[in-house]
């Protein structure tokens, strides 16, 4: 098995090049990899995952034994997505980090996985137009690069949502706001102790919505029409962020394939990969991709023959992939090197000691899809068994 060639930056360090006549391994999910100027134990990273179980839009207590369940030393954990701004959310109880409030909050929880020795990225997110006036300040319409609403599909609990309201689009003005906000919470996040921010760019939320073709339809501005000029806004927050907290603490989560929230491309190969080369040149630490066989929020289907090849290719930095996984697939793409990290979320979510459960083949704890999105601070959120061991 030949190992993909990539120039990444950071160089993977799985290849030791003083190991003399030694025949070299391939790395696997238990592999320790530098991540930049991080130094991760394994490689298996707990994905983004919104559990809904922030009250009031602020982080609560039980979030700093959920995520501390599932630190490690030198693990890696992705927050759940946070909101920049008070246009930002889309769903009840998802946390925030535009105030001071969800700051304080959210300290405990971090210092909670650093008592672990884990490592810790905020989730940067806006909704956009995946969003009702009544999660809107004054009741005002959500914001997106359109007025056009998407169209009504099952939410993320999986029941069919009411009708959504057109969205307002945003202006040239209303965007260089909406930059500001993410290099705000950016900030905000560090000062919550967080390790870096990721940049969720994906799943139909404002950032995808500027960047799908299906979407993105209408505008006759620098901000659409293009590929490039579709691709402006989220590379304008990947650069105030990055001037903001340094390129080496951010990551950015992409999904060009998927169509949730009614958020499709005619071209995703095109998109992902002049994504993949345009974020070179903020020499920002990763980039998180959503497998293709991950068009629908829900369910797994084959990706027809579609991959991500092209753009880990394209990318310099680290590539996360997500969607889906189990082990045996995890083993597989970081052997051929079509990844240096594998995102796991239900199966982390069911596992609090998912790196130790791999590490020894030990069986997985099922999911309980119906408690995903509950508000129950214990209840399918810390309750899920650790391995008893003897
Ligand atoms: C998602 O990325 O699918 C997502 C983000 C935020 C939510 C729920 C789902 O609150």
């Amino acid at each position: 098995m030949t190992s993909l060639q990539t120039n990444s930056f950071p160089a993977t360090p799985e290849l030791p090049s003083d190991s003399g006549s030694q025949v070299q391994q391939p790395p696997t999910l238990l592999s320790p990899c530098d991540m930049g100027r991080f130094s991760l134990s394994h490689r298996i990273v707990l994905a983004p995952l919104s559990r809904l179980r922030s009250y009031n839009f602020t982080a609560q207590p039980h979030a700093a034994l959920y995520y501390s369940q599932r630190a490690t030393m030198g693990g890696f954990l992705i927050g759940e997505a946070s909101g920049i701004s008070e246009t930002a959310q889309g769903y009840p109880n998802t946390p925030g980090i535009w105030r001071t409030e969800h700051v304080e909050a959210w300290k405990p929880i971090v210092k909670a996985v650093h008592d672990k020795g884990g490592l810790f990225f905020c989730q940067l997110w806006h909704a956009g137009r995946v969003s009702y006036r009544s999660f809107q300040p004054n009741g005002d319409p959500p914001i997106s690069c359109t007025d056009k609403p998407p169209a009504t599909e099952k939410d993320i609990c999986g029941s069919t949502v009411p009708e959504y309201p057109p969205p307002q689009p945003l202006t040239a003005e209303g965007i260089t706001q909406v930059v500001n906000d993410y290099r705000v919470a950016a900030r905000n996040a560090m000062e919550a102790g967080f390790d870096g921010v990721e940049i969720h760019g994906g799943n139909g939320y404002l950032i995808d919505q500027f960047l799908k073709d299906q979407v993105n339809d209408r505008r006759d501005d620098e901000y659409g029409g293009s590929l490039e000029n579709r691709c402006r806004f989220a590379l304008e927050v990947v650069k105030a962020v990055s001037e903001e907290i340094g390129g080496h603490r951010v990551g950015i989560r992409l999904s060009p394939f998927a169509n949730y929230n009614d958020c499709g491309d005619s071209d995703p190969e095109a998109l992902g990969e002049f994504m993949c080369k345009s974020l070179n040149r903020y020499g920002i630490l990763y980039c998180h991709m959503i497998e293709p066989r991950m068009v629908t929020q829900f369910e797994k289907r084959e990706g027809e023959g579609r991959s991500l090849l092209a753009m880990r290719k394209a990318f310099k930095g680290m590539f996360i992939v997500a969607g889906g996984y189990d082990k045996e697939e995890g083993e597989k793409v970081i052997r051929n090197g079509g990844a240096d990290l594998v995102a796991f979320g239900r199966l982390y979510l069911a596992n609090p000691d998912l790196p130790k459960r791999f590490e020894l083949g030990a069986a997985l704890n099922e999911y309980d899809r119906s408690t995903f999105y509950t508000h129950d601070p214990v209840i399918g959120y810390t309750d899920y068994p650790f391995l008893e061991m003897h």
